[in-house]
C-alpha cells in the first residue's frame, strides 16, 4: 500500500504580512507540513524568503517544514537553514555545485531530503539517487512563480517516476507542484502523486474550506485509483 495523500500548502500564496496566522489556519484545517518556496533572483527569476523568516516561524510553528530550494549553490545556505528550523530540503540538480555533496551534506544534517525535476529535466537524470531520497519533487509549472497552469502531459512524468521507484525497491514519496488544484488533483492522483503542493488553492480565499475540499478530493481519487 502506497503513502497516503496528503495537501501541503505552499507558502508562496500565503499573506505574509501574517504568516504564523495562515500557518496555524493551515494546521487547524488538518495539514501537517508547509512548503516553502526559497527564490534567489537567479535559478528563478523571483525572490522570496531566506533563514531569517523561516526561523521567526518555526518559533511558532509545529508543522514539518520542506524548503524548496530554488537557489544557485544551495549547498552555501543548508545549515543556516537547518539551524532555522527546517526540516527536509529538496535541491534543484542543476542548481548545485557538487549534486553528490550537497545531498551527503544535507543527509549529515540528519534532515530529509528531496529532489526536485523542471519540466525538462528528465527522470533519467535523478535515477542513481532514487534509493537515497524522501522526496521526488515533480515540477508542473516551470519554477518561479504561483498561480501559474499546471504543464498538460506532465501526468506521464508521474506515473514513470512511479514505475522507477517501485523498480529501485525505493520508497520515496512523490511530490507534485504547481497549478494543484480541483480540476488537476483526479490526474495526478491517479497517476501516483501524494503529496500535493498547492498555493493559490489553498490561500485564495477561506483556507479551511480550501484545504477540506482539496483533501476530500484527493483522498477519494486515491481510493478510487487504488480499487
Ligand atoms: C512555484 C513554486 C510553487 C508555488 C505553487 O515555483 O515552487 O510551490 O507556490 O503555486 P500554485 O499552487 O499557485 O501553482
Ligand atoms: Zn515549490
Amino acid at each position: 500500500m502506497s503513502d497516503p495523500v496528503e495537501i501541503v500548502p505552499s507558502i508562496l500564496s500565503a499573506d505574509f504580512g501574517c504568516l504564523n496566522e495562515e500557518l496555524s489556519r493551515v494546521r487547524h484545517a488538518g495539514c501537517r507540513r508547509v512548503h516553502i518556496d526559497v527564490m534567489d533572483g537567479h535559478f528563478v527569476p523571483n525572490i522570496t524568503v531566506g533563514p531569517a523568516v523561516v526561523r521567526s516561524i518555526r518559533r511558532r510553528s509545529g508543522l514539518f517544514f520542506t524548503g524548496h530550494l530554488m537557489v544557485d549553490a544551495p549547498e552555501s545556505y543548508i545549515k543556516e537553514f537547518k539551524e532555522a528550523g527546517l526540516d527536509e530540503i529538496i535541491i534543484h540538480r542543476e542548481s548545485c555545485c557538487s549534486y553528490s555533496k550537497t545531498i551527503k551534506m544535507i543527509r549529515k544534517l540528519g534532515m530529509k531530503l528531496g529532489v526536485a525535476l523542471r519540466p525538462k529535466t528528465t527522470l533519467a537524470s535523478v535515477k542513481g539517487e532514487i534509493p537515497l531520497i524522501d522526496t521526488l519533487l515533480i515540477m508542473t509549472v516551470e519554477p518561479g512563480f504561483g498561480g501559474q497552469k499546471f504543464l498538460p502531459g506532465t501526468e506521464r512524468k508521474i506515473i514513470e517516476a512511479r514505475r522507477l521507484i517501485q523498480k529501485c525497491g525505493a520508497s520515496c514519496a512523490i511530490a507534485v507542484d504547481g497549478g494543484i488544484n480541483l480540476s488537476t488533483i483526479p490526474l495526478v492522483v491517479k497517476a501516483g502523486a501524494t503529496r500535493l503542493v498547492a498555493g493559490s488553492a489553498v490561500f485564495a480565499g477561506n483556507v479551511a474550506r480550501n484545504v477540506n475540499r482539496l483533501s476530500r478530493l484527493a483522498v477519494r481519487c486515491k481510493l478510487r485509483s487504488c480499487v
